[in-house]
């Protein structure tokens, strides 16, 4: 309990009361820190770079209270080829209640939940999952429809919303958290972007998900717009031309404008301006890119309280501590 490896592990009431919580602690007074979490410990493990999800992470911990230690693959003994079981393990007897886990191979925090019993969050997997991300695109989707930040749990629904995802589907945990999430709120989903960076079929893309390559007209369907990243280290061995890329699919003002001008445009970051996204849409009113970082503070404190306060959760050292 208090885990998320997957958003599947949620249920839509799981949802509803995520985001709920999110908007509570957000309410709070950001000059007082909290103590829903006070000296809970929270070790943030991150196998890649990250800017956004690690420090929005160690900011949300730390305004609930919680004391919080990061170890960075590059800067442990994770280095010296120490396996991420015993790493694990070792953050557990270190008094470790709850571990964030960021690593390169898909299922990696399966693994770990398995060998520690620590609740563990999914601080994205391989080309697996991202659900906090997923949880905060949604409620920055949520905020901007309903023109609120609470939104009541009877709301929590994407009916008759058309969200194009465009660029580097294949490879993208963001996607897959978002595929797997906002058709079960009703949403019609529409993926965009080459062939080679598509899942194969609109059949294998899933119920509720179709595949529509041509951008333009993806875009003159939809009320919302997700940009990914193009991950040129992913790119080897594909036949994807960035010059053609960038005519076909990139966001920019002049496309925008003609298809799309009314649309949320979002971005999970890190962007490559110029490249999917120019800086005129990324930085431009449509834009709500900075807005999902500032969600994503909140949604992971809720996260966080979740984690930590399910009945069984940190098991592992329960009555070791005061
Ligand atoms: N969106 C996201 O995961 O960004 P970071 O890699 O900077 O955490």
């Amino acid at each position: 309990p208090g885990s998320v490896l997957s958003v599947a592990d949620l249920s839509l009431d799981d949802v509803s009361s995520i985001l709920k919580a999110a908007s509570t602690l957000e309410s709070e007074d950001p000059l007082k820190r909290m103590k829903h979490l006070f000296k809970r410990r929270v070790s943030l493990l991150f196998y890649e770079s990250s800017t956004r999800t690690r420090t929005s992470f160690e900011l949300a911990a730390k305004q609930l209270g919680a004391d919080t230690v990061l170890v960075s693959a590059l800067s442990s003994s994770i280095e010296k080829g120490e396996s991420l079981k015993d790493t694990g393990i070792t953050l557990r007897a270190l008094g470790a209640e709850c571990v964030i886990l960021r690593h390169p191979s898909s299922g990696a925090p399966y693994m770990l939940s398995r060998a520690t019993g620590l609740p563990v969050l999914n601080a994205g997997d391989g080309m697996h999952e991202h659900p906090s991300q997923a949880l905060l695109d949604l409620r920055t989707i949520l905020s901007r429809l309903r023109g609120t930040k609470t939104t009541p749990v009877s709301e929590i629904t994407l009916k008759g919303v058309t969200i194009t995802i465009c660029g580097d589907i294949f490879h993208s945990r963001v996607a897959r958290s978002n595929m797997l999430m906002l058709p079960r709120l009703g949403a019609r989903v529409l993926l965009s972007g080459p062939q080679a960076l598509l899942p194969e079929a609109s059949a294998s893309a899933g119920p509720g998900i179709t595949i529509e390559r041509d951008f333009d007209k993806a875009l003159k369907q939809s009320q919302i717009v997700m940009m990914l990243r193009i991950q040129a280290e992913r790119l080897a061995g594909l036949n994807v031309d960035l010059d053609e890329y960038k005519l076909r699919y990139q966001a920019n003002s002049e496309r925008i404008t003609a298809h799309a001008p009314n649309a949320l445009i979002l971005h999970p970051g890190p962007m490559i301006r110029g490249l999917e996204i120019t800086s005129e849409v990324a930085d431009g009113p449509q834009s709500a890119i900075a807005e999902q970082v500032r969600h994503g503070v909140s949604v992971r404190m809720a996260l966080l309280v979740r984690a930590l306060t399910s009945k069984t959760s940190g098991q592992a050292t329960k009555g070791k501590r005061k």
